[in-house]
């Protein structure tokens, strides 16, 4: 028998919210709490950017949603079909009533000569904000809030960077709808974890 903490086990990916908006002194609460993730060499190779007018979702829905629409065009995907994905995750993106895109940077990581550890490098800094991100959807979670996790960015970082005229050097990697939850949601049931295949001893 395991025990996961109830914490841990609340938080769910909630894509449906209220309308209501989210305070900027809530969202920068869980930019804090994201901040205090661990990274490597003290680092915090992070940045975070809160988009929560329209005007800012809009120019970033447009700007990712203009390179997906160019990849799956070169995929071979009918333009129908193609228009169908990226006006949905256009209205996804724009109805949410916050979206906090995290970003990494170069600084205060290593730098190596060699592809290799250089590559490495900048996988370490991945991995510190996939758990920056957890930090912040457990303690919107905490404070009752809805977030989901989106993972367009990573595809296409420099064209969200410049859809927010973001500094070159930000690269944005995540993307976490916020907002309140919607009183229609219903969780789709988690399927047990198999620990016994996920999991090895030595
Ligand atoms: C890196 C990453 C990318 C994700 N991208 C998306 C996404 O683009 N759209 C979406 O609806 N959910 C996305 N999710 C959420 C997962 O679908 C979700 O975490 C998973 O189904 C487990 O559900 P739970 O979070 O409620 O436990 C993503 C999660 C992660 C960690």
């Amino acid at each position: 028998m395991t025990s996961v903490p109830a914490f841990v086990e609340q938080r769910r990916s909630i894509r449906a919210f209220t309308g209501a908006p989210v305070d900027r002194t809530v969202l920068d609460g869980l930019v804090e709490a994201a901040c205090l993730a661990p990274a490597p060499h003290h680092s915090r190779p992070w940045r975070f950017v809160v988009v929560d007018t329209d005007g800012g979702k809009r120019d970033l829905a447009d700007g990712m949603g203009e390179r997906w629409r160019a990849d799956l065009a070169a995929d071979g995907v009918e333009p129908a079909r193609v228009e169908e994905l990226v006006r949905a995750s256009h209205t996804k993106l724009t109805t949410a009533p916050a979206l906090v895109l995290g970003c990494l940077t170069w600084e205060g990581l290593d730098r190596y000569p060699d592809e290799t550890r250089q590559r490495a490098e900048w996988g370490m800094a991945l991995l510190s904000l996939g758990a920056a991100v957890e930090n912040l959807m457990l303690s919107a979670a905490d404070a009752g809030l809805a977030s989901c996790w989106v993972a367009a960015p990573i595809f296409c970082p420099e064209a969200a960077r410049d859809a927010l005229s973001l500094p070159r050097e930000w690269l944005p990697h995540a993307l976490v709808m916020l907002g309140h939850p919607s009183p229609a949601y219903v969780a789709r049931v988690r399927p047990a974890v198999p620990l016994g295949e996920l999991r090895a001893h030595r």
